[in-house]
């Protein structure tokens, strides 16, 4: 595929082998890489592209996130994520992700009353929970109870209603802390909290998670300043896989609390918001400074799976901005709680040894945002399974806006790939008295490693 001149604006597609040639309009967006527009390919020329992983695909067009990946740039609808984190509040950043522009003091007022507003959660749903063993990953949970919110919220599920729209999506962003803090609790055997309407977001947040019926709980100004700075850096990160997960289940017209259950189950995993607490696992099993080349080691051998989490990233060839702000947050945190943290020297110690390791600045493999915001967590308090709960409550409003964008564009279809078919050709069935044994040694674990 050769570009060809700039003027005319397209690319054009030659087979060699026929020498047959398609024209393939160029699309470029305000900022970013030049596309060449493959949506009329499958129907003029009947050929598919390949590309597991979409690692060269724009799944769809977006105003609402910009990375730059070589240069570490990170903009949510134009502003760098560094101002957002220090001068605004996540608040103001779920107001900016869903509607555009950072709002004025009476938009701010008014989106945070009506947020306020919708932070208890059904009675019904409480005890929802109870069906969950107390010993169940809060993550487990949370896919289970918002997946449940459409089964409670009917009035908020059609989506060809604009204002239905609107309730579930403040209802989302509301309830999460609540349903997040409510898997804690059950784990702990100890009492549902309730919401205090007079508090911001983050310390409303906090005092779900920490305070109890029988005490009063005091909250630390620094650690709700923390809190709304991670719930900033995690608000929105462009077409990631829950994001991209959210808009294929949203492209079939499913209701909003599915969509954001399915977003959740694809956080779940260590390759994405699971990495946070994989870092810290990570971490204790590492141990001691002395250890670290070993796993440096392991990290490079092909043969071992195992992979130094918090580090590498898809898009980022650059330190991760979200880390370097987290980062400079944890040593806040830490310095505020008085805590020597021997996991935090240990982890700049790792950070500095594999900053300076020929494999990871080939493979430009920088630290990413997980690799820091575990520490800042477990230094308040959230127990190491909470950690990607905490990733889901800041995500919510990013996944929220994708999804409320994806349902007005007129270029929306439902997601469907294609893909290259590598299994056998049309072949006569066999009755079962008819098959013979193989040659081949079967056994459950080769039919599940690929093995057919
Ligand atoms: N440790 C060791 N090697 C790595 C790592 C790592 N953390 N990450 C990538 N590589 C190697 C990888 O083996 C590959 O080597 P080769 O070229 O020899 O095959 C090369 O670097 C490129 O990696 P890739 O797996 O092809 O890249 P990807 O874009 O498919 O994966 C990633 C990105 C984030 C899944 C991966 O870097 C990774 O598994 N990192 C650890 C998990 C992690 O920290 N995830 C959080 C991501 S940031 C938060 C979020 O968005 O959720």
């Amino acid at each position: 595929m050769n570009p060809e001149n700039e003027a005319d604006d397209s690319f054009t597609l030659t087979d060699n082998g026929t020498g047959e040639s398609w024209k393939l309009p160029a699309r470029t967006g305000t900022m970013g890489n030049r596309l060449v527009d493959i949506k009329s390919l499958y129907g003029t020329t009947g050929l598919l592209t390949y590309d597991p992983g979409f690692t060269s695909t724009a799944s769809c067009k977006s105003d609402i996130t910009f990375i730059d990946g070589e240069k570490g740039i990170l903009l949510h609808r134009g502003y760098s994520i560094a101002d957002l984190a220090e001068k605004s509040d996540f608040m103001e950043v779920c107001y900016l992700l869903l509607y555009g522009e950072l709002p004025t003091p009476e938009e701010k007022n008014s989106f945070n009353t009506d947020i306020k507003h919708h932070t208890l959660i059904h009675e019904q749903l409480a005890r929802f929970y109870s069906g969950f063993m107390r010993s169940a990953h809060p993550m487990a949970i949370m896919v289970g109870v918002v997946g449940a919110l459409s089964a409670f919220y009917h009035d908020s599920t059609d989506i060809t209603d604009i204002e239905q729209r609107r309730l579930a999506a403040h209802r989302l962003i509301a309830k999460m802390p609540t349903i997040g803090a409510c898997a804690y609790k059950y784990s702990l055997g100890l009492p549902f909290p309730t919401p205090r309407n007079n508090l911001s977001y983050a310390e409303n947040l906090l005092q779900m998670m920490f305070s109890n019926p029988a005490e009063d709980y005091e909250i630390l100004p620094a650690l709700s300043r923390a809190v709304d700075r991670l719930l900033i850096l995690h608000a929105d990160h462009e077409q990631n896989a829950s994001t991209s997960t959210v808009r294929l289940a949203g492209s079939s017209g499913a209701n909003p609390y599915a969509c954001i259950a399915s977003g959740i189950a694809s956080l779940w995993g260590p390759a994405h918001g699971g990495a946070n607490e994989a870092v810290l696992k990570m971490l204790e099993e590492i141990g001691s400074v002395d250890r670290i080349r070993k796993y440096i080691a392991k990290a490079q051998d092909k043969k071992d799976p195992f992979r130094l989490m918090g580090f590498g990233h898809r898009v980022y060839k650059n330190y991760d901005p979200r880390a370097t702000v987290m980062r400079k947050s944890c040593h806040e945190v830490l310095s505020t709680l008085g805590i020597q943290d021997p996991q935090l020297e240990l982890a700049m110690r790792l950070e500095e040894i594999a900053l300076n390791d020929d494999y990871f600045i080939e493979k430009k493999l920088y630290p990413n945002v997980d690799f820091y915001s575990g520490i800042i967590m477990k230094a308040m308090g959230f127990p190491t399974s909470m950690f990607t709960v905490m990733f889901a409550i800041g995500r919510t409003v990013g996944w929220i806006s994708h999804w409320k964008e994806m349902l007005v564009d007129d270029e929306q279809k439902i997601g469907r790939p294609r893909q290259l078919y590598s299994g056998k050709k049309q072949r006569r069935h066999i009755s079962l008295d008819r098959r013979g044994h193989t040659e081949k040694k079967i056994s459950w674990s080769w039919l599940w490693g690929g093995g057919r």
